[in-house]
């Protein structure tokens, strides 16, 4: 994690959120599946107890360790605004609060699951036992949290993901209770009903929100597109390509600025230029390739500092996405070295987030990578 922080370039911690975040959410799935098999007779009749004990708890503590690596990628990562208190306590980022939350709620629980495990002995089975049957609650939590908060929510091998480990444990449940012949038949009923109606609500839910145009974290895939990435491949690869390919689609198609979350490699000029009064306008003018494809120009008016750059007085900031007629325009908002943040106005009026890294040759080329964020 550190050696890709040094790299800088802005997007790999991101690609490490994502897919150490769908990791981590595969590991939970088949802990929860163990942890489900492991009260009923499954585990006698097939393997023997310690084999599936065993396979629960290293699962468990690998979907941690993956969550870990999830938490400080996100937090490495300067794109958006979440700190170190928001990977313990919930709701409090001012970034997408709920949904980051619900991740911070599961992480919690899997540490206080973790923590009493650890304290077994000392804290009794009671205890033990009831904060167990709650650390179950970190698999939805955490299923609502991805589709939430990820950018891949819309993406093929998300849903796929998504939908397949909630079939999956639905089913164990279903299949946990109607075996549980201790059970009276009218709670062994309702149970069943309980899991069919979440799961049910789950669906209509993610319709109505995360895949839906309109939702803060929508990846931007066209209904036509939906089905066509690699379904089931999850990883930081798949990815990767998956996001390319559904967004450049989107983009060629449409001519806008992406939905959602958009990255960029940047090639360009840079020039400086005497105004009246003293003042000096650094102008940039790049193309951009990647998800975003089209062209960027900032200009910074000011004061002209020594050692180059200038303290500045005012500034423009303009995209224009390829084949799109009119440039999405603002101001600069932050400006800290060769780090440059923006909001800009899409043509509909919507703001649009972005992050400009930016590497200067020594002439006037100019490199870099670019970060956007459409916000509904
Ligand atoms: C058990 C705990 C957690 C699990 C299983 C989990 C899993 C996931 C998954 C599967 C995604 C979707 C990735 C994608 O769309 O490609 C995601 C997104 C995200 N998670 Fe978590 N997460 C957990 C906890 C946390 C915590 C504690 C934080 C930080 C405080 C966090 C921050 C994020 C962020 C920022 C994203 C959005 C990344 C993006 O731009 O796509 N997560 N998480």
């Amino acid at each position: 994690v550190i050696a890709v922080a040094a790299s800088n370039n802005g997007q790999e911690l991101w690609y490490l959120t994502r897919g150490s975040g769908a990791v981590a959410l595969l590991l939970l799935t088949a802990s929860v599946l163990l942890g489900v098999a492991n009260t009923t007779r499954w585990k006698t009749d097939n393997w023997p107890r310690f084999v599936v004990y065993g396979l629960h708890r290293n699962l468990t503590l690998l979907a941690l360790a993956f969550t870990g690596v999830h938490v400080v990628t996100t937090i490495a990562d300067a794109f958006a605004p979440i700190g170190i208190v928001d990977v313990v306590v919930p709701f409090l980022s001012p970034y997408r609060p709920f949904w980051l939350g619900l991740g911070t709620l599961a992480f919690d629980l899997l540490l206080a699951l973790i923590v009493t495990s650890l304290l077994r002995r000392r804290i009794g089975n009671r205890t033990w036992r009831l904060v167990h049957w709650l650390a179950y609650g970190a698999w939805p939590v955490a299923l609502l949290h991805s589709l939430g908060t990820g950018s891949d929510a819309r993406a093929g091998w998300m849903l796929f993901l998504g939908v397949s480990s909630g079939l999956v444990v639905v089913g164990a449940v279903m299949w946990r209770l109607l075996a549980a012949q201790e059970a009276e038949p009218i709670v062994r009923a309702a149970g069943v009903l309980g899991a069919v109606g979440i799961a049910v609500a789950l669906v209509v839910w993610a319709r109505s929100g995360p895949l839906q145009h309109g939702w803060a974290a929508r990846a931007g895939t066209p209904e036509s597109v939906l089905g066509r990435p690699a379904a089931g491949k999850a990883g930081t690869a798949a990815a990767r390509r998956t996001t390319r390919t559904v967004r450049s689609v989107r983009h060629a198609v449409s001519g806008a600025l992406p939905r959602g979350r958009f990255s960029g490699s940047l090639h360009g000029r840079i020039t400086e230029a005497p105004t009246e009064g003293g003042l000096v306008v650094v102008t940039i003018d790049a193309r951009s390739t990647g998800s975003f494809r089209g062209r960027v120009h900032i200009a910074l008016r000011g004061f002209p500092v020594d050692g180059g750059g200038v303290q500045m007085n005012d500034s423009v900031v303009g995209v224009l996405p390829a084949g799109a007629p009119r440039w999405s325009s603002g101001t600069v908002t932050g400006l800290d070295g060769t780090r440059v943040v923006s909001t800009v106005r899409d043509p509909s009026g919507k703001p649009v987030l972005l992050q400009f890294d930016l590497r200067l040759g020594g002439g006037s080329a100019v490199g870099g990578s670019m970060r956007g964020e459409s916000r509904s």
